[in-house]
């Protein structure tokens, strides 16, 4: 009987931390959680932040006003070898500091399967799926953005 008790004792207590703790957090509100929040304490929180509406339209205006958000995914496997911030690394010639017209140049010559280095065909892979405006992109944002 005692080890019964304790069973459901412990069943009550994941139930608890699931209901109190889990529960609320997995709730997607678009800010901070609001779920315990209603009448004054709510027209506080629309004052803070905006109705939920206009957090989602708040986001997806900062994402369009970043120019690069569409290359930024990609980037992230160029970095992998010519590092973060395009500072390159051992044989990955660094990026940073060249120009737009430096990069697409290379760019576009990688993608006809040209060879440039004697790593050349590391990239040919690397550029074949980019299309011509992630090229453009992608030139513009080294160019502004690692300098
Ligand atoms: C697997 C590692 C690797 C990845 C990932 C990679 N590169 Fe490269 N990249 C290289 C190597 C190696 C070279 C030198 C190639 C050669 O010898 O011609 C190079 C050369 C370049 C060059 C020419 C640099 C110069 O001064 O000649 C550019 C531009 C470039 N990469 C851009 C990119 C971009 C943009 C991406 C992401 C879409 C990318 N690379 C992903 C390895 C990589």
């Amino acid at each position: 009987m005692k080890e019964l008790g304790m069973a459901l004792m412990g069943t009550f207590a994941i139930a608890l931390f699931f209901g109190f703790k889990i529960y609320p957090d997995l709730e997607y509100t678009g800010g901070t959680s609001v779920s315990s929040c209603t009448g004054m304490c709510y027209a506080e929180y629309v004052e803070t932040y905006g109705t939920p509406a206009e957090i989602e339209r708040k986001k997806q205006e900062l994402a369009s006003a970043d120019e690069f958000s569409s290359i930024r995914g990609l980037w992230a496997g160029c970095a992998a070898c010519h590092g973060q911030n395009g500072e390159g690394m051992a044989v990955f010639p660094a990026l940073k500091g060249q120009t737009k017209e430096y990069i697409t140049d290379r760019l576009y010559a990688y993608k006809n399967r040209e060879t440039i280095g004697a790593m050349s065909q590391t990239m040919w892979g690397q550029a074949a799926m980019l299309s011509d405006s992630d090229i453009e992109t992608i030139g513009k944002f080294i160019q502004q953005e690692l300098k």
